[in-house]
């Protein structure tokens, strides 16, 4: 099966972009793991937390991940900021990916994601109290994933997608 690439980190911290930056320069194929879970629910991601909670949303992350590692193509998958939660989504990303934990600090974050309106964990709440109990729940099992770990402060965007194709 084809070895895939797999950004983890928290929310805000630059899946998505470095993600499509190493597909163009490395000639892979480019996933976001949220648009394809949106795509199989039919509604955005933070619509279906409201109605079925986080619980239901992780299965079928978990579902939809399993379907992403499958591809016989070798693709960078942008996962979600949760996807590490799962034992199981941790044991299928580490056997099939090599995985990049992209870095930030939660005051960085949230810095960035000012004024987010998407992502259902940070509504209604202060984002960065937020973030830094993600991070504190989270910080372990990205590091229990992760390959390799790529700090994106005081890396831009494109300089981290260099240091990611220069690995693989
Ligand atoms: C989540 C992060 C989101 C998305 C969902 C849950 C999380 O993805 O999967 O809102 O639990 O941190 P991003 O990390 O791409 O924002």
């Amino acid at each position: 099966m084809a070895k895939h690439l797999a950004l983890v980190g928290l929310p805000g911290s630059g899946k998505s972009t470095i993600g499509r930056q190493v597909a163009r320069q490395g000639g892979w194929v480019f996933v976001d793991a949220d648009h394809a879970i949106e795509e199989r629910l039919g509604c955005s991601i933070k619509d279906y937390f409201a109605q079925h909670g986080e619980a239901a949303f992780r299965e079928i992350e978990a579902q939809v991940l399993r379907t992403l590692l499958q591809a016989p193509q070798p693709t960078v998958i942008a996962t979600g900021g949760g996807a590490v939660l799962k034992p199981e989504n941790r044991v299928a990303l580490r056997e099939g990916c090599t995985v990049f934990y992209l870095h930030a600090a939660p005051e960085d974050i949230a810095r960035r994601l000012r004024g987010d309106t998407v992502r259902p964990l940070l509504q209604g709440v202060d984002a960065l109290q937020r973030l830094q109990a993600l991070q504190k729940v989270r910080g372990p099992l990205y590091r229990e994933v992760a390959h390799y770990v790529l700090d994106t402060q005081r890396n831009n965007p494109t300089q981290v997608a260099r240091k990611i194709c220069m690995q693989v």
